[in-house]
């Protein structure tokens, strides 16, 4: 293929929990990047049928829905140029992971990182039955992630590095199909955030809902206050100098921040600033840089009327694509009219 030829970037966010500091380094100021590029088309979707696999509470989810799709709206996606939807308002995701279901061995699923994480847990358990707590949706979660991709022939999937083995096995799913009834995908590639962009949490570990160590994006300005003075720092004083390396208030503050401030900032550690004014320091630049956005943020989470009309028209112009693709994808499997 040539290098000039149009690409599709996909991709998709799990509707579980509001979106963190370290969501938005790590992947939703790229992809709004990526979506103002002349050479691709983008697709950004909520996985919210990808939510349900851990059995979450469904206010949670119906929440979570709404969160994302403002914090992507407020912080400038334009939706003429991307095309932005819900999972669950494309039925044909799911109807073609049941045709993907059909040539994707059950061998290949077995060794998912995820599925086989929840298999070794359930053997170190006391009940050591292995299916214990297991269901089909965990187990196929690839294959409906690879229905995510294939349906709209992506070229590039952004994701973080525990997704990259899911987009391999899309590819693998997908050369299947095309070798068994028609080239009818494009082999898709994980394009993995590269590690400047993953962000550290209030505890040092990587910032994460799973680890309850997140700074929520659009929290109101006291509560950003509180957790950034709760960051983790260690028992320097004021007037020695200090280490960058592995500092989470710093990786945060470089994450916004333009390079010279970031080199002001290096010799200012050298220098010996006191965490103390250095956490009221990046309180003031993160607050200055999010707070136009969380107004907006706020206004439409205030009016989900709204956001829900932007996502519908976003699955129209998706199911524009995705209607006259599946309808090729079930003649080649021979699901056809009669006549
Ligand atoms: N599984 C992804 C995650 O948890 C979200 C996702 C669902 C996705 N479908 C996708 C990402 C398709 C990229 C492409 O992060």
């Amino acid at each position: 293929m040539s290098t000039m030829s149009r690409q599709t970037i996909l991709t998709g966010v799990t509707t579980t929990g509001t979106p963190h500091l370290g969501n938005y380094v790590g992947a939703i100021r790229p992809a709004i990047a990526a979506s103002r590029r002349d050479d691709a088309d983008t697709f950004y979707f909520l996985a919210d049928y990808h939510a349900l696999v851990k059995g979450h509470d469904p206010d949670a989810i119906q929440r979570s829905s709404l969160e994302v799709a403002a914090t992507w709206l407020a912080l400038g996606l334009d939706t003429d140029r991307a095309v932005f939807y819900r999972q669950s308002d494309v039925p044909e995701i799911c109807e073609l992971m049941w045709i993907l279901s059909a040539v994707t061995a059950k061998g290949l699923m077995n060794r998912a990182h995820a599925y086989k994480a929840a298999v070794a847990q359930n053997e170190a358990s006391e009940s050591r039955d292995p299916d214990k707590g297991i269901t089909m949706a965990l187990f196929s979660y690839p294959v409906l992630m690879a229905a995510d991709i294939l349906l709209f022939n992506a070229h590039r999937v952004p994701v973080g590095k525990d997704q990259k083995q899911h987009v391999e096995m899309a590819r693998v799913i997908a050369q299947r199909f095309n070798h068994n009834f028609a080239e009818l995908f494009v082999l898709p590639e994980a394009e993995i955030n590269d590690n400047t962009a993953v962000l550290s949490g209030l505890d040092g570990r990587k910032m994460s809902k799973s680890y309850n160590n997140s700074i929520p994006l659009f929290v109101p300005e006291k509560k950003l206050r509180k957790l950034i003075m709760k960051i983790k720092t260690n028992l320097l004083e004021p007037g020695e100098p200090k280490d960058t390396k592995d500092c989470t208030l710093f990786e945060i503050y470089q994450a916004f921040a333009t390079e010279s401030e970031v080199e002001t900032m290096r010799t200012r550690f050298a220098e010996g600033i006191g965490w103390g004014d250095l956490k009221q320091e990046l309180f003031e630049y993160l607050n200055a840089h999010l707070c136009e956005a969380r107004e907006e943020y706020e206004r439409l989470v205030a009016d989900p009327g709204h956001v829900q009309r932007v996502l519908l028209e976003g699955a129209e112009r998706a199911r524009g694509i995705a209607v006259p693709f599946i309808a090729r994808v079930r003649d080649a499997v021979g699901i056809r009219p009669l006549d």
